[in-house]
């Protein structure tokens, strides 16, 4: 079952309590919340004060993805504000001591447990970490911004990921971030994962709800 992760990155932060209401009316299975730190990655978004404001407004879990350096200075704070699912990148620390506690300590809050990689980055690297892992992201597009077109190459790995796991009795969630659209689900699906994280394709719909049943794969109006 594919499940549908808007992300909020393309909401209209002006309405945002109304756009996360309106997604989740429309069948939304996850909210997805992009957190930018203007040094992992070239641009800034939102942060914990957002998160916290916009945490009664909805009873989906929120999928907290970090592109931020440092990023376990902020567990607690992300766990207070209303994460549900927190989401670091691996390309963060090259050191595999540092990524285990980081995925120890989140647990540790009550939350899911997951990492990140860029395209560039090689599935193989998130094997040592999948004994830990709740969730892997696979980015499909550079991170740092919404809109932009997917790198299909790299859905290669949510099977390689899935095939590792399975061999070691493992079944982490797996989502892809990036470039999702009606156009692009479709191979999208064939690769594997559960979650399709997608925003403009779904707060640039004029019928989300339709949108999302189309990510889905689901036939309209059967
Ligand atoms: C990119 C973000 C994505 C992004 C997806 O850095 O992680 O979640 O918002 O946007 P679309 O679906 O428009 O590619
Ligand atoms: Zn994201």
């Amino acid at each position: 079952m594919i499940q549908i992760a808007p992300s909020i990155l393309s909401a209209d932060f002006a309405s945002l309590g109304n756009d996360i209401r309106r997604i989740e009316q429309a069948g939304a299975d996850i909210v997805h919340i992009d957190v930018m730190d203007g040094v992992f990655v070239p641009n800034l978004s939102i942060g914990l004060p957002v998160v916290k404001c916009v945490r009664p407004v909805s009873a989906l879990p929120f999928d907290v993805h970090l592109m931020i350096v440092e990023p376990w200075k902020y567990f607690e704070a992300f766990a207070k504000a209303g994460a549900d699912w927190l989401t670091f990148h691996l390309e963060t620390s090259s050191d595999s001591g540092v990524i285990c506690a980081a995925l120890q300590k989140i647990k540790s809050l009550g939350m899911k447990a997951g990492i990140s990689i860029k395209p560039a980055t090689p599935p193989e690297e998130v094997f040592p970490f999948l004994d830990e892992l709740d969730l892997v992201l696979v980015m499909t597009v550079e991170p740092g911004f919404g809109n932009q077109k997917m790198i299909p190459e790299c859905l290669k790995k949510v099977g390689m990921i899935r095939r590792e796991a399975e061999r070691r009795g493992l079944s982490p969630l797996l989502s892809i971030d990036g470039g999702v659209n009606a156009a692009t689900a479709e191979t999208a699906r064939a690769s594997g994962f559960v979650i399709m994280v997608a925003g403009s394709a779904v707060f640039g719909a004029e019928e989300p709800a339709q949108m999302i049943s189309l990510l889905r794969g689901e036939s309209l109006g059967g």
